[in-house]
C-alpha cells in the first residue's frame, strides 16, 4: 500500500471535514499516479484512505477515514448507496435520467455516472478515477442490470490538470442512433458522446419545474438554452411562446427538434447570438417577456477570475432585468462553484440596482438532490438558481 505523510496542516483541514490535501501539504511519499494511499498524520497516525494524484494541486481526494484500504467490495457499496438514495427519492427512472454517482460527494473522487434511458455515462476526473473505471463497470453490470450501453465520456478540460488524455468511448452495448429520456412530461433527445457534460444539464431539473409554472400563459425568454429545455418545458406547461437565445448551432438544432417531438414547435423559436450583447440590444428595442431565464457557463472556474466573474453576473443580470415585464420573473442561474450562495444574492441586487427595478427574491434552489451536496465539501453546492419577482 502506497502512502503519503501530510503536515499538521493538512491534518487539521482534514480533521476539520474537508476531504482534499493539496500538493503543499504533503511532506512526503512514494505513491505512483492514481494509487489508493494510505494518509499519515506527521506522528505516523492513519487519518484514513485518498486518491493520489502526481500532478493535481488537489494532491490527495479522501476516499474514507477508515484505516483499512477499501477493496473490491468497498467500491461496490459506494454505488449501492448512491443508487439506493436515488431510489428512495423516485429519481431513478428507467426512461428517464439522473446522476447516479456524483464523484468526490459520493465518497468516488473524481467519478461521475450519468444515467440516460437505459444509457449509463462515465466521465472520469483524475488518475485514481481512471484507474477505477473497470471495477465501476462492472459494479454497475452487477446492480443495474444489463444495461443498452455504457460509455466512457473521459473529455472535461479538468483531465488536463491531471495530466490525462480525453478518451471517449463506447465500453458496452450500443447507442440508439437517437437517445430519447423523459423527464415528467417532456421527452428530448441527448447526444451522450457529443453534447456538453455527459450530454446535458441534468443538475438544472427541479429549476426547469419551476420556472416552466412561472411561464404558464405568458412568454419566455430562455437565454444561454443549450438544448432548450427551460423553453420547451415551459411550452409544453402554457407559455404562449418561447424564445431559446445560444451559440451552439448544434444545441439550437436539438431544441428545434425536441420542441417538435413535445408538439410544441409553433410557440419556440431559436436564434443563434452572443447572449451578453444580444440581450442588450433586445432591451433597448423595447422587448419584454413574462419570464426570462439566464443560465449561463461558470464564469468563474476559480477563485482567480472571481473579480471578472462577479462583473459578467451583475452586468449580464441587469441586463436580464430590463427585459422583465413588470410583475414577471427573472431565474437566474450561476454555476460557478467560487461564487458561494450569498454572494450571488448580493451581486443579484447589485444587478437590480443598476436596472432601477424593484427585484423580489421568492426562492433560491440548487442542484436537483441526484447532485449530491456533500455539506464538507462547499464545491459540490456549485449550482444556485434564484427566482426573483420584478417590479417597476
Ligand atoms: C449552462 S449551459 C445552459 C444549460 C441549459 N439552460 C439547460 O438547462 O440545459 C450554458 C450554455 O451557454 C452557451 N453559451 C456560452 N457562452 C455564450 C454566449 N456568449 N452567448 C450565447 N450562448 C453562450 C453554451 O453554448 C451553453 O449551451
Amino acid at each position: 500500500m502506497s502512502r503519503v505523510r501530510i503536515s499538521g496542516r493538512g491534518r487539521r483541514r482534514l480533521e476539520g471535514g474537508h476531504p482534499w490535501i493539496f500538493a503543499d501539504d504533503v511532506t512526503a511519499t512514494e505513491a505512483q499516479p492514481g494509487d489508493v494511499v494510505a494518509i499519515h498524520a506527521p506522528d505516523e497516525r492513519v487519518l484514513g484512505h485518498g486518491l493520489y494524484s502526481s500532478e493535481s494541486k488537489i494532491r490527495v481526494r479522501l476516499i474514507t477515514r477508515d484505516e483499512h484500504a477499501p477493496d473490491e467490495a468497498f467500491w461496490c457499496g459506494r454505488l449501492a448507496r448512491a443508487l439506493a438514495a436515488r431510489r428512495r427519492m423516485g429519481l431513478f427512472d428507467p426512461a428517464g435520467a439522473c446522476r447516479v454517482l456524483a464523484g468526490d460527494a459520493d465518497g468516488v473522487p473524481g467519478l461521475v455516472i450519468d444515467h440516460y434511458a437505459g444509457v449509463f455515462v462515465l466521465q472520469s476526473g483524475s488518475q485514481g478515477s481512471d484507474r477505477l473505471r473497470d471495477v465501476f463497470v462492472s459494479a454497475l453490470l452487477a446492480q443495474c442490470g444489463t444495461p443498452r450501453a455504457i460509455v466512457d465520456r473521459s473529455d472535461a478540460s479538468v483531465r488536463r490538470l491531471e495530466g490525462l488524455e480525453k478518451r471517449v468511448e463506447v465500453l458496452r452495448g450500443e447507442l440508439p442512433e437517437v437517445l430519447e429520456v423523459r423527464e415528467d412530461q417532456l421527452l428530448y433527445e441527448v447526444d451522450v458522446l457529443h453534447g456538453h457534460k455527459t450530454g446535458h444539464y441534468l443538475d438544472q431539473r427541479v429549476n426547469r419545474r419551476r420556472a416552466a409554472e412561472l411561464a404558464v400563459g405568458g412568454d419566455m425568454l430562455d437565454a444561454f438554452s443549450y438544448d432548450g429545455l427551460f423553453g420547451v418545458r415551459a411550452a409544453l406547461a402554457g407559455a404562449r411562446s418561447v424564445l431559446c437565445l445560444d451559440q451552439s448551432e448544434a444545441a439550437l438544432e436539438r431544441a428545434r427538434r425536441n420542441a417538435e417531438r413535445n408538439g410544441v414547435s409553433g410557440k419556440l423559436r431559436c436564434e443563434r447570438v452572443d447572449v451578453m450583447r444580444d440581450l442588450r440590444a433586445r432591451a433597448e428595442s423595447g422587448a419584454r417577456f413574462a419570464v426570462v431565464v439566464v443560465d449561463p457557463p461558470a464564469f468563474a472556474k476559480n477563485k482567480a477570475e472571481l473579480a471578472g466573474a462577479e462583473r459578467g453576473y451583475r452586468e449580464l443580470n441587469a441586463r436580464a432585468l430590463r427585459l422583465v415585464d413588470a410583475g414577471g420573473h427573472l431565474v437566474s442561474a450561476s454555476c460557478s462553484h467560487a461564487v458561494r450562495a450569498e454572494h450571488f444574492v448580493q451581486l443579484l441586487a447589485q444587478a437590480a440596482t443598476l436596472a432601477r427595478r424593484d427585484v423580489y427574491l421568492e426562492d433560491l434552489l440548487g442542484a436537483s438532490p441526484d447532485h449530491s451536496a456533500l455539506m464538507v465539501l462547499p464545491e459540490s453546492s456549485y449550482l444556485k438558481c434564484a427566482f426573483m419577482r420584478v417590479d417597476d
